[in-house]
This record gives C-alpha cells, structure tokens and sequence, in this order.
C-alpha cells in the first residue's frame, strides 16, 4: 500500500489522537507519572539522562517538545541546569499539571510545526513519537527536521528501536537506520546514536555545528 505523505496526513487529525490517549492516561490513574504514559519514573528519567549525556553545558537554552507535566525541567535542575528551559506540548491537560508543579518556568501550549518559535541551543524531545497516534516516517522526518531547524547546537531525541521481537499495536517502532539516512542526506552529516542504552530506544543527537576543528 502506498504510504500517505506528510502533506497528505491531516496533522490536526494526528494531535487529536494523541490528545485522546493521554487525556485517557490521566483519567485512568492518579498517578502523574502515568499521565505522560510512562509505566515507571526510572525508566522516565533514565530517558532523560540519555538526552543529558549530548548537552555540554546546562548555562543554555533547551526547547522541550511534548514536555507532558514537565519533569524533565526538574531532572535538569537536580543536575545544576541553570539556562533557559521551555516546554512545548499540545496537552492542555499535562500543561495544566506541569504549570502546577514548575510554576516559574515556561509552558508553552502550540503546534511546534506552526508557532514561530525562537532559536535554542538544544532541542530536545522524550518519548513523544512513542504513542501510535497514526504517524509515518514522513511525520516523523518532519518533526525531527523542525527541530533541527529550531536547534542552535543540537537536536536530541528518543524514539522506540524497530529491532525488538515484539510489537504493541499501540506504539511507534522506528528503524534508526531510516532516520540516519534521512539526516546524512538532508539535516547533518554529524550525528550520533546510542541504541539500546534504554531498553528496545536508542537517543540520536544531531549536531548543527559541522565545522571540523583543524588538526
Ligand atoms: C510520552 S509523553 C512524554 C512527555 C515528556 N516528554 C516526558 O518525558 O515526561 C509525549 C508527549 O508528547 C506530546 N505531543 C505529541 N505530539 C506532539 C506535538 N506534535 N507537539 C507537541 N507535543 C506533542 C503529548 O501531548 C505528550 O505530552
């Protein structure tokens, strides 16, 4: 079957999808860890210290798209973050959570596809592609394109392996070796992988910087 293009998928119909099952997580448990759908906050912060290993100094701005309840902002101040951080989601539900419990830092509630966003040092994004909400790899090149396009240094983020030898309906596999292709043609030629440092993910980095340092 031909695959539908990215203009061809109504993204409107995506974010509503996604919106459905993560309204439907926080009407399930009370638990707020549970709402952005992870199943353990270790393996939530195990995440984000994957995404922290690419930043090299936490004096930066750091755009975090699909923040959820933002806990990634307080990970990063347990690890002396002293910059700028910004929280993009289109959850009004874990925007509501995450103003609650971090109330001096910004949420954003936007489409990081149309608002015009600044630039930032890093961008980075946990585990937002992971849900099926209906997307294909043209969605996904395109969100990982954005980012890259609103990155000053790097653009950092997880997304579930295709190498596992067992699939839910319910999530996203994404084959690595497709987005490195993807970005080796059409982002940067300067990117790094780490594959299964979490179990079934791996976090690609991808450098906006590609000047060489002479030897
Ligand atoms: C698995 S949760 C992760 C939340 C947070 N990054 C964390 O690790 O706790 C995925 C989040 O991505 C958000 N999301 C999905 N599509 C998005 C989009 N196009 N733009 C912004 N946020 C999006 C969802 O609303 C949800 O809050």
């Amino acid at each position: 079957m031909k695959s539908k293009t990215a203009d061809s998928l109504n993204y409107r119909t995506l974010f509503s999808k996604s919106n459905e099952i993560y309204d439907a997580a926080s009407r399930r448990k009370a638990c707020k860890t549970y709402h952005s759908l992870w199943t353990t906050k270790s393996g939530q912060y195990h995440r984000f210290s994957e995404i922290l290993h690419f930043i090299d100094n936490m004096d930066c701005s750091i755009l975090d798209i699909g923040c959820g309840n933002g806990r990634l902002v307080e990970f990063l101040n347990y690890n002396g973050f002293t910059g700028k951080y910004t929280g993009v989601d289109i959850n009004s539900n874990l925007l509501k959570e995450a103003r609650h419990d971090f109330p001096g830092q910004e949420f954003v509630n936007a489409d990081f596809f149309k608002k015009r966003i600044p630039l930032h040092d890093y961008v980075v994004m946990s585990g937002t592609l992971n849900a099926n909400f209906g997307q294909d790899m043209d969605f996904v090149f395109n969100f990982i394109r954005r980012m890259h396009e609103l990155s000053r240094k790097k653009s950092v983020f997880n997304a579930i392996t295709e190498y596992v030898n067992f699939k839910e309906k319910e999530m996203y596999y994404i084959n690595p070796a497709a987005l490195i292709e993807y970005t080796v043609r059409n982002l940067s030629p300067k990117f790094e992988i780490r594959h299964s440092f979490v179990p079934y993910n791996f976090t690609m980095c991808i450098h906006k910087n590609i000047k060489w340092i002479p030897f």
